[in-house]
C-alpha cells in the first residue's frame, strides 16, 4: 500500500513564489521516507499540503488513501504531526500534555495513561514527566513533541526538522527514537531535514529539494552511487582566477567526469579516485599552482545536491577534510 502520493503538486504564494513546483511521491507504508532539501526549498509547505494545514495550488495527494483536500478531516485522523514551530504550553507538564493529545484524539480513559507512559519511556522523558515543559531543554521538547504526535497510533507521522538546532547527541537520540517507533508500531515517517547525514543515516527512500522541485529521489546508496565516480576535493591557494586555471586543468585528466568549482574549492568527479589524486596535484603543481589542501572521498548526498544543483546541500560542507571513512565521507562535522 502507497502511505503518502503526489501527483504534481503545487504551491504558489504569488505568482512568483513557487514554493512547491509541482512534485511527484509515493512512499510505501512503514518506511521512513527523507525529505531532504536547503532552507526555503518547499519542505514545510509540502508538510502543510500533506497534513491538510494548506490548500494547494494544484495536482493533488493521498495520505492513508485518502484525498488531502476532499477528505481531510479523515487524514487528519489518521496522521500524527510535529511541526518546525511547535507551540508547547510552558506551563503543563510533559505527561499533561500527553494526557490531553490523548483526549483530544479520544482515546479511552483507561488507554491514555498507559500509552503516555509507554511513549515517554521511549523517548527518556520519564524521570522529567511531571516537570512543567518551561523547564525543559530544546532536545526535551522535540522528544516530547515527538512521544505527542505519537500518542493516537497514527499511521502516518510527519516530522519538520525534528533536530534542526539541536546538539549532536540529542540528534543521534532522535534517529534512534524514530527508528525505534518505526520498528514497533510500523508507522510510516515523513521527516524534512537539512542535514544530509541524518537523511543519510535515517531515510530508506528519500527525496532532495531545491526551489520547489525534487531534484533526486532513490534510497541514499542508489543516490550515492549514480555519482558514479569518487570525489577528489581541491584547496587552491590565490584567488578565484587560480581556482578556475585549477579546474580547467583538472578537466584535462583520464577519467574526469565532472569538475565544480564552489567558492574557492574545486571538486573532482573521477573514476579511479586513489589513482587520479597522485596526477591532479602533479599537473596542478606544474601548472604553477599552489595546493593548500587536497582529500578524496566517496561520494555524500551533498556531492549528490552538488551535481544536481550545482550548489552545496550545508554551508559548512564548502570546506572539508579528510576522514577517509567509508559511509561518512567528507560531511563537516556541526
Ligand atoms: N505563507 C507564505 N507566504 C509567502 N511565501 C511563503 C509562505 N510560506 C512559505 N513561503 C515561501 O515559500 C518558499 C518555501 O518555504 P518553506 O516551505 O517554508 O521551505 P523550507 O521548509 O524548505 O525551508 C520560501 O521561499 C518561503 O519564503
Ligand atoms: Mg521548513
Amino acid at each position: 500500500m502507497t502511505a503518502i502520493s503526489a501527483e504534481s503538486l503545487v504551491k504558489h504564494f504569488a505568482a512568483d513564489i513557487k514554493a512547491v513546483d509541482g512534485i511527484d511521491l509515493a512512499i510505501p507504508e512503514g518506511q521512513i521516507f527523507g525529505f531532504l532539501g536547503p532552507n526555503g526549498s518547499g519542505k514545510t509547505t509540502t508538510v502543510r499540503m500533506l497534513t491538510t494545514l494548506l490548500r494547494p495550488t494544484g495536482g493533488r495527494a493521498e495520505v492513508a488513501g485518502l484525498d488531502v483536500e476532499r477528505q481531510a478531516h479523515e487524514v487528519r485522523r489518521q496522521i500524527g504531526v510535529a511541526l518546525q514551530d511547535a507551540g508547547l504550553d510552558e506551563l503543563q507538564t510533559g505527561r499533561e500534555l500527553l494526557h490531553l493529545q490523548g483526549h483530544l484524539y479520544a482515546l479511552s480513559a483507561g488507554d491514555i495513561k498507559p500509552r503516555a507512559r509507554h511513549l515517554l519511556g521511549i523517548v527518556d522523558l520519564e524521570e522529567s514527566a511531571d516537570r512543567k515543559i518551561k523547564t525543559y531543554s530544546g532536545g526535551m521538547r522535540r522528544r516530547l513533541d515527538l512521544a505527542a504526535a505519537l500518542m493516537h497510533r497514527p499511521k502516518i507521522v510527519f516530522l519538520d526538522e525534528p533536530t534542526t538546532g539541536l546538539d549532536p547527541i540529542s540528534r543521534e537520540a532522535i534517529w534512534r527514537y524514530v527508528r525505534e517507533l518505526n520498528r514497533d508500531e510500523g508507522a510510516t515517517f515523513f521527516l524534512t531535514t537539512q542535514y544530509l547525514e541524518e537523511a543519510d543515516r535515517l531515510a530508506d527512500d528519500l527525496a532532495i529539494m531545491n526551489f520547489g522541485k525534487i531534484v533526486a529521489q532513490g534510497t541514499p546508496k542508489q543516490l550515492k552511487d549514480s555519482i558514479g565516480a569518487d570525489v577528489i576535493t581541491v584547496h587552491i591557494e590565490g584567488d578565484a582566477a587560480e581556482t578556475a586555471r585549477a579546474a580547467a586543468v583538472a578537466r584535462e585528466l583520464d577519467g574526469v567526469e565532472d569538475v565544480r568549482i564552489v567558492d574557492d574549492t574545486v571538486t573532482v568527479y573521477v573514476r579511479d579516485g586513489r589513482r587520479a589524486i597522485a596526477r591532479v596535484v602533479l599537473l596542478l603543481d606544474q601548472a604553477n599552482l599552489g595546493v593548500a589542501e587536497v582529500s578524496l572521498a566517496h561520494p555524500t548526498l551533498d556531492d549528490v545536491f552538488l551535481r544536481k544543483t550545482g550548489n552545496h546541500l550545508e554551508p559548512d560542507a564548502a570546506v572539508t577534510g579528510t576522514d577517509g571513512s567509508e559511509a561518512g565521507g567528507r560531511e563537516a562535522s556541526a
